[in-house]
């Protein structure tokens, strides 16, 4: 009886929010950090016509058992197939807790933007592809963000015929969202590790001319630069931070983790998630899950699906099992001052977010974006199935596969991925600590009383701010056309 009783407040898979610089879980109101791994496992031919990472109920349930063991919240994964269906999969790892942030391309023909002549691939056929993904993982509550590209931008060609083009499309996905989606989900883009254009780009993809819509949610930041024995500063981290401090959307490690030492020790963990950063960056993903060509691997898959551990693996999971807590008090205080910063500024802008430059360091954006193909399918929406949580038994979330320790004993005693949501009746069952991401801070210890100004929870964010005429006409339509649409299939069932 007494469960009645209990608060509702952790009754479901939280979405994640973008406020200011921060990801918040939209629930608790908590600050989030990313604390995760890259996921591809068979890289780029992992994703066909028939299997992608995401499609296999028991390759799931047995990497969903290490991310649990590792004590992670997120992973990215970089392509899917969107006809294929991906509930299990999203289910067990939101039962476990964890998020998704998805890369909206991928290898197959015509699902991706071709770098040097982005002309010849942003076309309907492209876009459609791009929404089905959205459109499929909207209605999944643990995907956290869409990467719109990832390293498009990498030399001087791409330099100079790509930008506008990663520009237009972030703005179609997040319209599409926005006319389509059952909620706002952020949208990012993932940047090489090259200074020449990973600043500028940043800006750029910041700016906007006249809507929000225009604006990257959040940067990822690929880094390999953290190698053997370093600090914060012989890395070079100091710097990062330097560079991205005053961006006005959350970034993070899209990827981390040089290989040039190995086995790689992974002390730079606990400079991500110290006080010396976590002002600026949002956590970070750990490249990559599984070995592949390149030996960035943690974990080795046998031809026979079985799983062996990689010394990697384990010097991994024994930093995240030191980092200590966050600094609470610390991240309060830079989100304070993020809202007062976005504060003054709308006193005087229309907006909070920069207005483009006429140009940027190392890009060529004299064309301007390409005219929008996306309407059509942002009004009709594109057809596809969508999300949906599924119910587990015991059997989904245990793996027919052997997990081996690096020396080949069994890993795992009792081999059970561990119910954090029961996703189904919505019941929070334990709340692992370091499963669910860093807690303790919420918005509420933000609103200092004897301050107005810095009260958080009041500042306008630009989702909120009212739509132009355009907008509005586009959505009227849009609702019209859909309910003489319900009126027709009504009829026709009668
Ligand atoms: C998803 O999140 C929304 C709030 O945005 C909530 O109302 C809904 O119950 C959640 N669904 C699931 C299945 O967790
Ligand atoms: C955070 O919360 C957990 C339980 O919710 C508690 O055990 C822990 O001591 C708290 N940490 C801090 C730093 O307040």
């Amino acid at each position: 009886m007494l469960a009645y009783l209990l608060p509702v407040i952790w009754a479901y898979v939280h979405p994640i929010t973008v406020h200011g610089r921060y990801f918040v879980d939209s629930v608790t109101k908590e600050p989030f950090y990313i604390k995760g791994v890259d996921y591809q496992p068979g890289g780029s031919s992992g994703v066909s016509e028939s299997k992608d990472p995401l499609s296999d109920p028991n390759e799931c349930a047995r990497d969903v058992l290490l991310f649990q063991d590792l004590g992670i919240n997120t992973i990215r994964v970089y392509s899917i197939n969107a006809d294929l269906n991906h509930d299990v999969c999203m289910s067990i790892l939101a039962t476990a807790g964890i998020y998704l942030v998805l890369d909206v391309n991928s290898p197959l023909p015509g699902h991706h933007l071709n770098r040097y002549e982005p002309w010849v691939s942003y076309n309907e056929e492209y876009l459609e592809n791009v929404f089905k993904v959205i459109e499929q993982f909207s209605y999944y509550n643990n995907t956290l963000g869409f990467f719109a590209g990832n390293e498009i931008i990498n030399d001087k060609t791409s330099a100079k015929n790509s930008p506008v083009y990663v520009k237009a499309l972030i703005k179609d996905i997040k319209q599409y969202i926005e006319y389509n989606s059952p909620r706002s989900i952020p949208v990012g883009y993932s940047a090489a590790d090259d200074l020449q254009y990973r600043i500028s780009f940043s800006d750029y993809l910041e700016c906007i001319d006249t809507s929000p819509a225009e604006s990257v949610d959040f940067y990822g930041v690929n880094s390999y630069q953290w190698c053997g024995e370093q600090t914060f500063y012989s890395s070079g981290y100091n710097v990062l931070v330097d560079d991205y401090s005053t961006y006005s959307k959350p970034v993070f490690f899209s990827e981390y983790g040089c290989n040039e030492v190995v086995p790689r020790a992974f002390e730079e963990v606990q400079a991500l998630y110290s006080t010396d950063m976590i002002d600026v960056f949002s956590g970070g993903l750990v490249y990559e899950f599984t070995q592949e060509p390149n030996n960035y691997g943690l974990v080795k898959l046998e031809e026979n699906g079985d799983v062996k551990l990689l010394k990697d693996f384990m010097s991994l999971k024994s930093q995240y099992d030191i980092l200590p807590e966050i600094n609470y008090r610390h991240v309060a205080n830079s989100m304070k001052k993020n809202a007062k910063q976005i504060q003054t500024r709308l006193k005087t802008h229309k907006f909070s977010l920069p207005e483009c430059e006429p140009t940027y360091n190392n890009l060529d954006i004299s064309k301007g974006p390409p005219k929008s193909l996306a309407e059509n399918l942002i009004e009709n929406g594109v057809k596809t199935s969508r999300g949906k949580f599924v119910p587990l038994d015991n059997d989904q979330l245990t793996s027919t596969y052997k997990i081996l320790d690096v020396n080949g004993d069994a890993y795992f005693a009792d081999p059970k991925i561990e119910r954090v949501i029961d996703i189904m009746s919505g019941k929070e069952i334990t709340r692992v600590h370091h499963s669910r991401g860093f807690h303790n801070c919420t918005y509420s210890d933000l609103e200092d009383s004897s301050d107005e100004s810095s009260d958080y929870s009041s500042f306008t964010d630009e989702s909120e701010e009212p739509d132009s005429i355009h907008t509005l006409y586009f959505k009227a339509s849009k609702f019209l056309r859909h309910l003489y649409k319900a009126i027709a299939d009504k009829f026709s069932e009668n």
